[in-house]
């Protein structure tokens, strides 16, 4: 194990972890807001909407999220990953599916970042086929440079104009680097 420690291999930091803290709790208010007296949840049995975290990058957002949310909510997993080769680009694999029934839940997908938007799209429609009462999408990243699929988010954290391929914050290259508290860019010569 190389045991250099890793804030040493970032080029640079591109949202500090202050940055993230007061971003999440914006967003917090938000969704609790929203869902409390907006009107945007439709659930016919008044059910606390339904975060979905999608897993593995959006784990570390999801469990400070929902520590900013002051209402009811419910919570619940699912892992996806993109098959990644050139056969079929954008094809997304289901490898772990929700454990509880989403039929009539007032659903609100949590991601990490929203990239080439193909996973979003395939977990939108998945989850559409179920009846839910509705589907709102929240991401901490909208990186919209590489946006092959267009997607209607309903709460973003932040968006990146520039196409640089950031980690941290449960974010990974080669599965590394989830556990910054902060979002950066890698230095070139630590990708292979
Ligand atoms: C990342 C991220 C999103 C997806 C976005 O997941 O967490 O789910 O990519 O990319 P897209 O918009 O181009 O589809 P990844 O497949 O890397 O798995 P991970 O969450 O386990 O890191």
């Amino acid at each position: 194990m190389n045991i250099q420690p890793i804030e040493e291999r970032m080029e640079k930091v591109l949202f500090s972890a202050e940055q993230i803290s007061q971003r999440v709790a914006e967003l917090g208010e938000r969704i609790s807001h929203d869902y409390t007296r907006a009107g945007c949840a439709k659930d016919p049995h008044g059910r606390p909407p339904m975060l979905v975290c999608v897993l593995h990058g959006a784990m570390v957002f999801m469990a400070d999220l929902i520590r900013r949310i002051p209402t009811e909510v419910e919570y619940d997993f699912i892992c996806v990953s993109s098959y990644g080769n050139g056969t079929s680009p954008g094809a997304v694999r289901l490898i772990k599916d929700l454990d509880r029934p989403i039929y009539q839940r007032d659903v609100l997908i949590v991601e990490d970042i929203i990239d080439t938007g193909h996973t979003i799209d395939y977990l939108r429609r998945g989850f559409a086929a179920r009846d839910p009462a509705s589907i709102r999408i929240c991401t901490l990243i909208d990186k919209q440079a590489r946006r092959e699929v267009p997607v209607e988010i309903d709460y973003v954290g932040f968006t990146m104009e520039r196409d640089e391929f950031i980690v941290g914050y449960g974010m990974d290259y080669a599965e590394l680097y989830r556990n910054l508290p902060y979002i950066a860019v890698l230095k070139p010569e630590y990708i292979r």
